[in-house]
């Protein structure tokens, strides 16, 4: 039995002229057992007839919130309930931005306002309106939200323009629900899997500390991530605010040293070694061992180096290890990345340009690219550090299974 056996997915259809893809992925998700309810928007009417979507879901279509057909419920909130997904597919700039205001103005507006469920959303529209600050900023607000976005391909679209904007194709969308449900077992099945993160501390005193910006979001993503993906974490962390993962096994460390001490220890049984972590490059010369007080006008305060964890791993790893490191840069990205993959000898790097919007420290996403010692391998739009970590585990699931096969 498939995974989407009695699933209920409610599928929101806006009006788009990809609204035909969509009775596609109806008829793909109903063939794999699942129960599909569709919403149509007004305009989503104009291009594809609700029979179309009532034929291949065998259910009632829903369009006006009005039309009440059972008097025993209120259809909006029973299908906001029943779902174990809602879907929006194709999803029109229109229905992004009500989503994000809150509005609910018609069937699948006030659905997915009631709903519980994870909603995911696949754009589709003209490559301008696409790229429009205020899209973008509305979709930047659901990203936050914990929506999840199937991105839109790039090339020819109907309105004469090449560019992105494409709907995802119905397999894709299909293939990505079956990933959910799923729950991405197995491709890191009985591996472990060793993640830092958050920032570490550098006491100068028994009360004071040099420090830095470092969450640690990005890093407890990939722990949670990789649990999903069926490994065995540990995530060596800095002090952090953020919940533990079920399943992760924490190693709370302090300083830069403590770091190094928790990884080496550890790393003759990991196969898999993510630095997510924000290490000091330098700690204070002496701890003082009182509160140090106020006396002259200056202080100055003597800092020494850092042991390089990461390049201490890019030492002594194995061929049977698969080594990923973090740059967090500024200004010229590309090149400052690639340096440091190849000075630490990493099998992939990980380059965020943290004074980009919605990239880097404290906030719930990312923009990040991934290198290997080859150059760039991928770079994604801004979306949520889950989704960051789900693809790079993904990538490296794929690239140590295929070393694994030459071996
Ligand atoms: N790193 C580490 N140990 C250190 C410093 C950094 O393990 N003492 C790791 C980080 O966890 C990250 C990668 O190295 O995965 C890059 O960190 P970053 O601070 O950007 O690199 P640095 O070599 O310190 O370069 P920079 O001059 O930009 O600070």
């Amino acid at each position: 039995m498939g995974v989407l056996q009695g699933k209920t997915i409610v599928l929101g259809v806006c009006g788009g002229i990809a609204a035909y893809k969509a009775a596609a992925l109806t008829s793909k998700l109903t063939q794999a057992g699942a129960v599909v309810r569709v919403i149509m928007t007004r305009s989503a009417v104009q291009f594809v007839a609700p029979l179309t979507f009532q034929t291949l879901s065998r259910h009632h279509v829903f369009v006006d919130t009005f039309d009440e057909k059972d008097p025993a419920v209120v259809s909006h909130i029973n299908l906001a309930d029943s779902a174990d997904l809602v879907l929006i597919a194709p999803a029109t700039a229109n229905t992004i931005g009500k989503l994000a205001l809150g509005l609910g103005d018609d069937m699948l507006s006030t659905t997915l306002l009631a709903t519980m469920a994870p909603i995911w959303v696949a754009p589709a529209m003209n490559v301008h309106m696409y790229a429009n600050p205020a899209v973008q900023t509305n979709m930047e607000t659901l990203l936050r939200r914990g929506v999840r976005f199937i991105e839109p391909g790039e090339g020819q679209l109907a309105c004469g323009y090449v560019g992105k904007g494409r709907l995802a194709e119905p397999e894709e969308i299909f293939a990505a629900v079956e990933r959910h449900f799923q729950g991405e077992p197995g491709r890191l099945a009985g591996k472990h899997v060793l993640v830092t993160a958050g920032g570490t501390v550098e006491r100068l005193d028994p009360v004071r500390y040099l420090t830095n910006d470092s969450s640690g979001k990005m890093g407890y993503a990939i722990a949670e991530e990789a649990v999903r993906m069926g490994a065995k974490v540990t995530l060596v962390s800095g002090p952090s605010a953020l919940t533990v993962p079920e399943g992760v096994q924490l190693v709370p460390v302090q300083s830069a040293l403590d770091m190094r001490e928790a990884v080496l220890s550890r790393l003759g049984e990991s196969q898999l070694i993510i630095k997510a972590a924000a290490v000091a490059d330098y700690r204070p010369a002496v701890v003082a061992e009182q509160k140090i007080k106020k006396k002259a006008d200056s202080l100055t305060l003597e800092l020494i180096k850092n042991p390089d964890i990461l390049q201490e791993i890019g030492t002594l790893k194995t061929k049977k290890q698969f080594v990923i490191g973090f740059a967090a840069e500024t200004e010229a990205l590309d090149e400052h990345a690639m340096d440091k993959l190849k000075r630490k000898n990493c099998d992939l790097i990980v380059g965020n340009d943290v004074s980009q919007v919605g990239a880097g420290f404290g906030g719930d996403t990312n923009v990040v690219r991934f290198y290997d010692q080859n150059g760039l391998v991928q770079a994604l739009p801004i979306q949520s550090k889950w989704d960051v970590a789900r693809k790079l585990l993904e990538l490296a699931a794929e690239r140590m299974a295929a070393a694994a096969g030459e071996s």
